[in-house]
């Protein structure tokens, strides 16, 4: 039996070595994201959107307010809030555009709340039993169960009292978010979307959340980060960065691309796309 201690040190070690091979994995395809148009009642909100994620890396989308990125991360889990009017996604380079969102869940895709829901009566603990359980479609061993949480929660600064607590109720706006991440790593998604995970954090609980990332990150998965807040960035390293603006990507760049926004803003995107 591996122990979860084990299990994060086996993680840790198998990043490191990943990091040296990136060039010769990269190239896996996982999420294809093409010229998708979505509406929300009436409205328009994504026209002619596109985005190409490989196995193995981090995507960032950054935008102004109201751009589309959480309808993006929406329509990918498929929410029948919204409706696609044209173009498809694919995952693992078939079709899930039109799949139920718990079948698209069950592929491997994990989405995090920009607001996440309380849900009384329900622990953190049991909460995360019964989605790993839903997840991986087997019985939950509990002590083992436990014992990754406790390590995961230990590295992630988190109170282990909170465990029997119900699920975000009374947590504050950061403990709510590392809830988040905590649900990224137990259920252990192919491809995992961060919306705003870092929002309203302080400074410690920043690099906390990145570290998390880290820890969750490896050759075969990929995580797609929507935040405003170019401080994770400093402590994260990441594949691409995409501005979002008006339902489509504007630009493509590498991590410099966020530093340029977080200097002058999105002024040159919104107001001069021409030149673009
Ligand atoms: N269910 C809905 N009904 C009507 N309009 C909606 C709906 N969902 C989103 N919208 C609108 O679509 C636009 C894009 O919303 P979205 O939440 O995707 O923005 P965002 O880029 O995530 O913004 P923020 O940075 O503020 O989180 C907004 O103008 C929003 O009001
Ligand atoms: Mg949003």
């Amino acid at each position: 039996m591996m122990s979860a201690k084990r299990n994060v040190a086996v993680v840790f070690v198998e990043r490191a070595k990943n990091k040296n091979r990136k060039e010769t994995i990269m190239g896996d395809k996982l999420l294809q994201i093409k010229d998708l148009y979505v509406n929300a009642g009436e409205k328009e909100i994504l026209k002619g959107m596109n985005l190409s994620i490989n196995k193995g890396e981090i995507h960032v989308i950054m935008g102004p307010n109201g751009s589309g990125k959480t309808t993006t991360a929406n329509a990918i889990l498929n929410n029948p809030a919204y409706t696609k009017k044209k173009g498809n996604i694919l995952f693992e380079e078939k079709e899930i555009t039109n799949l139920k969102t718990d079948e698209i869940a069950r592929k491997g895709i994990f989405m995090s709340f920009q607001l996440p829901e309380e849900i009384p009566g329900v622990s953190v603990t049991n909460f995360l039993k019964y989605a790993k359980n839903k997840a991986t479609g087997k019985p939950v061993k509990v002590f083992e169960f436990r014992e990754e949480l406790k390590t995961y929660m230990n590295e992630l600064n988190m109170n282990s009292k909170n465990m029997e607590r119900s699920l975000n109720v009374g947590f504050s706006g950061g403990e709510k978010k590392k809830n988040e991440i905590l649900q990224m790593l137990v259920l252990n998604p192919k491809l995992a979307i961060l919306d705003e995970t870092d929002s309203g954090l302080d400074v410690d609980a920043i690099k906390t959340v990145s570290k998390g990332i880290e820890m969750f990150k490896n050759e075969n998965n990929a995580v797609l980060i929507i935040t405003h807040n170019t401080k994770i960035l400093h402590s994260l390293k990441v594949d691409y960065v995409h501005v979002l603006v008006n339902g489509q990507i504007v630009k493509t760049g590498s991590q410099e691309l966020a530093k340029e926004i977080e200097e002058n803003g999105y002024k040159k995107y919104t107001t001069n796309r021409s030149q673009e």
